[in-house]
């Protein structure tokens, strides 16, 4: 048996990856473009391993999807890949349209045309699972009961729109055509291998690197945040359970304001690296020019897969934020690997210096 998952040399992707070879028996067919935030350090340890193909391709490019899939007649296919940062996408929103839209569009394509070919038995065991963001459903206002499933979709950026009308694809594609198909919706992920345009891998390395900590606006926005690992766990259990046409919010129930996330990597590292002058990081932190459009409040509701599914997640947000700070401490060549001559750019044209 074989899965295909695409974007597995992402964040979340190369996580879900590695967990899966440390887990089960069962091949895993990568798929990725390999964008900027296509990392192959991360998939290191798995060189030369049986139970992994690396294949670098487009979602958008039907002919390979149509080979790749051919080729190894997966029993699903799990779509990670995308463009996901959101200070990227309101600079520059072509490529979001590109792969967010027109990629997980050919990809649809591409396993519906597999799925119609399949004999009865694999045809039924199929899953095609879609893994997108809370930020399809806008922003909360305080004290807002969390999203759940049903809540209306509010996208603001470019982002979450091109995220937003993916998910409507996806769900065209099981309402129309009967494709057996899975979506996630998940919060705010950290962890190891996030890519340090992200905020809290970007200001554990600017800290420790002596650069300013920048804070868009006044820090007070809200975001959930979820270790990568849960993120993953939860992805394998819909894939195993869950019930084709059926959205899953996934979250850690942990709602913090970007200052308090800001503060507590500022603890750690007092704690676990101490600056040389005896101070702490928290002196580096600078209030910067907000985002345009920013959302002020996300939070989740995952009490659907708790119930229906039993996936909880295993990290409070003050274990998970520990160890992640741990893991930068510890790799900083990966870090240094991933920082090309693009991301230098990058940091330019958003940040100024
Ligand atoms: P990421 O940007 O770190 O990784 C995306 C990966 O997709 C990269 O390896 C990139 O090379 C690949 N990719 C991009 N365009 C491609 C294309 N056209 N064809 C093939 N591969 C392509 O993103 P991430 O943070 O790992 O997010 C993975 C998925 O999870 C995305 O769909 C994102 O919307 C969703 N998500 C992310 C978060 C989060 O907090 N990071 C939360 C919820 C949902
Ligand atoms: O909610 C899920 C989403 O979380 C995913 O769908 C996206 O792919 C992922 O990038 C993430 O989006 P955010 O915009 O919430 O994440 P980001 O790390 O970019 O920013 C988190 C918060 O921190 C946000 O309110 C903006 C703020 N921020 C971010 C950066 C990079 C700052 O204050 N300063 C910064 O330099």
């Amino acid at each position: 048996m074989t899965i295909l998952v695409t974007g597995g040399a992402g964040f979340i992707g190369a996580n879900f990856v590695l967990d899966w070879v440390a887990q089960s028996n069962e091949r895993i067919v990568n798929v990725d473009k390999l964008t900027y935030a296509g990392n192959l350090h991360t998939l290191a340890p798995l060189a030369n391993h049986t139970q992994h193909a690396f294949v670098r391709a487009d979602i958008a490019d039907r002919g390979a999807m149509d080979k790749l899939i051919a080729q190894y007649r997966p029993r699903a296919i799990v779509n990670f890949a995308a463009e996901s940062h959101v200070d990227r996408s309101i600079l520059g929103p072509g490529e979001f349209i590109q792969t967010n839209i027109i990629g997980v569009f050919t990809l649809l394509e591409a396993a519906l045309a597999y799925w119609k070919g399949l004999d009865a038995e694999p045809q039924a065991a199929f899953r095609f699972l879609h893994v997108s963001t809370d930020e399809v459903y806008g922003s909360l206002a305080p004290g807002a009961p969390a999203f759940t499933e049903n809540h209306r979709y509010e996208p603001n950026s470019p982002y979450s729109a091109s995220k937003a009308a993916s998910d409507h694809l996806v769900r065209a594609w099981h309402h129309t055509y009967g494709l057996p198909v899975l979506t996630t919706n998940c919060s705010n992920n950290y962890g190891p291998y996030h890519f340090p345009e992200k905020l809290i891998p970007l200001m554990i390395l600017n800290a420790l690197a002596g650069k300013s900590l920048p804070v868009y606006g006044d820090g007070q926005q809200i975001r959930d945040w979820l270790y990568v690992r849960d993120h993953c766990s939860a992805i394998r259990r819909v894939l195993e359970a869950g019930v084709p046409g059926q959205t899953y919010n996934i979250g850690g129930c942990n709602e913090k304001t970007n200052l308090e996330v800001v503060r507590t990597i500022c603890g750690l590292l007092d704690e676990n690296a101490p600056r040389a002058d005896g101070k702490s990081y928290s002196e580096q932190i600078t209030f910067v020019k907000d985002r345009p459009g920013h959302d002020k409040r996300y939070a989740i509701d995952a009490s659907k897969i708790e119930r229906e599914l039993g996936w909880k997640p295993a990290e409070t947000f003050e274990s998970g934020i520990r160890k992640t700070v741990q893991w930068y401490l510890d790799n900083p060549g990966w870090a240094k690997d991933v920082i090309s001559g693009d991301y230098r750019d990058w940091v330019h044209k958003q940040y100024g210096t």
